[in-house]
């Protein structure tokens, strides 16, 4: 037996865990084991690394991923799809462990339709996928959000400002959701639920004339108001998968709050700080279920299938229901967040 793995869109803290994982299982099965590199890239290349576990014996504590990732998509390439089988077919590989959010895990389904033995694995620090209670990364971008959000309430109250801090997610607030609540954000922004400034405005408004002399405001960076077009687009140009770049809303916010409520407002931007570095140990322990579940996946022949957390159970749902509709937050927990503003 004879597999390949690849990391496929965004980095995620983790990602190394979920490797060392999956060739370590592999290993105890005796299989051979190749890395992809640069995600679907690696495929439409043949650009391998042989591995095992003396390559990865360390890996699980750094972050990134060791073969590389890309935001390639070979469906959105001529005669991709049909080239990266034949190069599967070509490597001699009986079994692909695919890495990735909602676009990697949608090219591992279309492969699979198509007959490619592949099974997935969720990772994401935007924890948007659906099927899974949590994808690998997300818990380590929280953490980081929330250590940021701790930080940045001394120099708020200190200077007497509004601190608008703006975490990734693309169109879900789940790490906003996370690290306002886990923060104690005095605002939660996502793109769930939809503001208006007027409403910001009022809030602080009145906030401050009940004698608080600082605000923090998280903003997901998909969090667009409904009275302003465009306001989280950072560029139009798209990339393979057909997403624009967000960014730039903390930004617009600092200068419409202190124009229109005269406060002292200034935007935190926390951008790739929060997929950067070593992954949570709660993180390191799901990439570990997750990659040898996906093991156990591959041997039991049940492709199209991925690794995924229900509760505190490692289960595998299909990967058709993880693509199919992606996982917003739930507002049960963003009003619970709501009631503990104060
Ligand atoms: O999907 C993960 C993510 O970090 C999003 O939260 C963010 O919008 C996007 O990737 C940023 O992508 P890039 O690293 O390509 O700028």
């Amino acid at each position: 037996m004879k597999i390949g793995v690849l990391a496929g869109g965004g980095d995620a803290p983790g990602l190394n865990a979920a490797l060392k994982a999956v060739v370590m299982k592999s290993h105890e099965y005796g299989w051979e084991i190749i890395g992809i590199k640069r995600g679907w890239t690696g495929l439409l290349d043949c650009d391998v690394q042989a591995l095992d576990p003396d390559v990865v014996k360390h890996i699980h504590s750094q972050g990134g991923i060791i073969l590389y990732t890309s935001r390639t998509n070979p469906f959105a390439i001529e005669n991709g799809s049909q080239k990266v089988i034949r190069n599967l077919k070509k490597l001699g590989l009986n079994g692909l462990v695919a890495m990735g959010g909602e676009d990697t895990l949608s090219v591992a389904q279309k492969l699979y339709e198509m007959g490619v033995p592949v099974v997935g694995i969720p990772k994401t620090i935007d924890n948007d996928l659906s099927g899974t209670d949590y994808t690998i990364g997300f818990d380590t971008a929280v953490s980081i959000a929330t250590d940021a959000i701790d930080r940045l309430r001394t120099t708020a109250e200190s200077h007497q400002r509004v601190i608008i801090v703006e975490v990734m997610g693309r169109n879900t607030g789940w790490i906003a959701l996370f690290a306002g609540l886990a923060g104690g954000a005095h605002m939660i922004l996502i793109p769930e639920v939809p503001y208006s400034l007027s409403k910001i405005y009022e809030t602080l408004k009145k906030r401050h004339s009940e004698g608080e002399v600082y605000s923090i405001i998280v903003v997901s960076e998909g969090a667009n108001p409904i009275d302003m077009k465009n306001a989280t687009i950072k560029s139009k140009q798209k990339d393979e998968f057909g997403h624009m770049r967000l960014g730039g809303i903390s930004q617009v916010l600092e200068r419409i709050i202190e124009e229109k409520t005269g406060f002292e407002t200034r935007a935190v931007t926390l951008g790739h700080i929060q997929r950067s570095g070593t992954p949570t140990a709660c993180d390191r322990v799901l990439a570990a279920r997750l990659g040898v579940k996906a093991v156990e996946l591959i041997k039991e022949g049940k492709f199209g299938m991925m690794s995924s957390l229900q509760g505190n159970n490692i289960v595998s749902v299909p990967l058709k229901d993880a693509i199919m509709q992606r996982k917003t937050v739930s507002l049960e927990l963003y009003n619970l967040a709501q009631s503990f503003i104060k």
